[in-house]
This record gives structure tokens, sequence and C-alpha cells, in this order.
């Protein structure tokens, strides 16, 4: 009984902090943070990319082999846009901590998206739009949604 509870207080807090979202709760909330409104793009790409980015998932990490990591939901690297104290050169050009990106509330995440694409490259920043969702028909991805 005590080693359980025990337990419980690590892994309470871990569970707290991972959210998975639904597809369509997600369209919604990027809307609602104004990601339906950035020109040349629609609100099913962001959808998209979230899908290949992390499977919705705002705690996912992914290490690259430059010592870089990618952090949550839209895998926004720590080269560029955000620190984490462990990338050298980053640039931190959204003035974020990476940890803020891996949060259920994604609004940092999504103020950082709205930065990275407005540079040249848009939306090719990620990988996964371009494989998978540039030039798709990306509206079945908020097919079904109350938005
Ligand atoms: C979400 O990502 C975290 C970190 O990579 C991982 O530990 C967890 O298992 C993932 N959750 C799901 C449901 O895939």
């Amino acid at each position: 009984m005590k080693a359980l509870i025990f337990l419980g207080l690590f892994i309470l807090p871990l569970a707290a902090n991972e959210k998975i979202y639904k597809r369509c709760e997600l369209a919604a909330v990027m809307k609602n943070l104004g990601l339906a409104n950035i020109p040349g793009y629609t609100l099913g790409d962001w959808v998209c990319t979230a899908k290949y980015e992390s499977n919705f998932n705002t705690s996912a990490k992914h290490g690259n082999s430059d010592g870089s990591t990618d952090y949550g939901i839209l895998q926004i690297n720590s080269r560029w846009w955000c620190k984490d104290g462990k990338t050298p050169g980053t640039k931190n050009a959204c003035g974020v901590q990476c940890t803020e990106l891996l949060k259920p509330d994604i609004k940092a995440t999504v103020k950082c998206a709205k930065r990275i694409v407005r540079d040249p490259q848009g939306m090719n920043a990620w990988v996964a739009w371009k494989k998978y969702c540039k030039g798709k028909d990306v509206s079945k991805w908020i097919k079904g949604c109350k938005l």
C-alpha cells in the first residue's frame, strides 16, 4: 500500500502532463488560437501536420542527430525555435522554453508555429507536412468537426 501511494506520487503528475488530443478537439483549439487564418494554408494542414509529427501527443519528444530535440504536438526544434539548455548554438527565435511546448495547453506551441510559418519556407519547415499533407486533400482532417 505504501509502495503504491509512493508510486502514485510520481505517476500522477506525469499522467497529468500528457495529453493526446482528439482530431476534432485539436482542430477546434487550433482554430480558436488563430491557425485557420494563416495565408496559404488551411486548418486541415495544421491538424494533418500534428497527426504525422506527434500523433496528437503534446508530450512527444524526438532527438535529432545534430544534438537538437523536437518538442510537442508540432515537434518544434530546439536548434532554431526554443531553448532547452542543451542545444549548442540555439537561436530560440520563438523566445520560449522548449518545455512550454510540451504542455497540454498548446498556446505556446501555436504562438511559435505562427512565427515559424512567417519565414519564406512556410510550412515546409515541417517534414511531416511536406511528406504527408502538402498538395493533399487535407480537408479530411477537419471533416465532421464542429468548428
Ligand atoms: C506521448 O509521448 C510520450 C513522450 O514521448 C510517450 O512517453 C507517451 O507514451 C506518448 N503517449 C502515447 C499515447 O503515445
